[in-house]
């Protein structure tokens, strides 16, 4: 009985390692890598994001709940039922960053009649993504390949922006020149919707939270209390905004919509 018991601690304590060793070499051990040995290459986007079998192993639903504590569907269901009933039809939607083409089947499908743009800086990103959305039967996607900080779309083109967990990746200034950049991409009335983290206020997330973003997110804490949206919208863009926030999780993430008034 001992025997089996131990057997059963030494597998756990084994696959356990196994998954935190391959989260911490997908994430800032690859950074560490990039860093030293491929500089000129090295960037602030992950392996388990660019790599195509990286993002095949990451890509999975119980994944993405434990990365986001089972807030992910609460998230995308409060996303999805903020769009307006006219933005569903022959509108211009966009997706800033493909987050693995999950959301983007849901956006598709809700505003069927209208078309949905999905941009992300990796190509294999939107690989995967079309690849879901191609098998999803679903035809009113189109795929760029562009960066946040610099929309090939002339202002007032879109309807409505979507930016799913993008800010946190990107360092301070790239977060702020992503969100000017959906302003301005944004028609007057139209909304920009983004799920983001967000300062929790139980202090046993934020001490969790603070250990978290050390090692995996050094981009993420700067969303507690540097980068805040709603002075940017109202100071660094020309448009009056009236934004709402949701929270999840005792505050630690957040669905925030901002309406471009005028
Ligand atoms: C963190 S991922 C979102 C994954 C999310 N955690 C999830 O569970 O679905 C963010 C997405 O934004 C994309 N991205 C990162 N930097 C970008 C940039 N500067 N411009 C456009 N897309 C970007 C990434 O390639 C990725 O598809």
């Amino acid at each position: 009985m001992l025997e089996l018991i131990s057997y059963v601690f030494g597998a756990s304590f084994f696959a356990m390692m196994l998954v935190g060793g391959y989260f911490f070499m997908g994430t800032k051990g690859s950074w560490l890598i990039q860093r030293k040995f491929y500089p000129e290459k090295s960037d602030n986007i992950y392996w388990i994001y660019k790599n195509a079998v990286l993002i095949w192993i990451t890509d999975r639903q119980f994944i993405v709940w434990l990365i986001l504590l089972g807030q992910y569907s609460k998230m995308v269901d409060a996303i999805i039922s903020s769009i307006n009933s006219n933005t569903k039809k022959g509108k211009k939607v966009l997706q800033i960053g493909c987050a693995f083409g999950n959301i983007s089947k849901r956006i598709a499908n809700e505003c069927k009649d209208s078309n949905l743009t999905i941009v992300d800086i990796i190509p294999n990103e939107i690989k995967r993504s079309r690849k879901k959305i191609k098998k999803a039967k679903i035809e009113n996607c189109a795929f760029l390949l562009e960066d946040a900080t610099n929309l090939s779309h002339k202002d007032s083109f879109f309807d409505c922006v979507f930016l799913f967990f993008l800010f946190h990746e990107l360092p301070y200034q790239e977060k702020k020149e992503s969100l000017k950049e959906a302003a301005r991409v944004l028609e007057p009335k139209g909304k920009i919707i983004f799920s983001e983290f967000h300062k929790p206020e139980k202090k046993t997330l934020r001490i969790l939270g603070w250990i978290f973003f050390r090692v995996f997110e050094p981009h993420a804490k700067e969303m507690w209390e540097d980068f805040n949206t709603t002075e940017v919208l109202n100071k660094e863009t020309p448009f009056k905004w009236r934004i709402s926030t949701r929270k999840y999780l005792f505050g630690n993430y957040q669905v925030t919509t901002a309406k471009k008034i005028h």
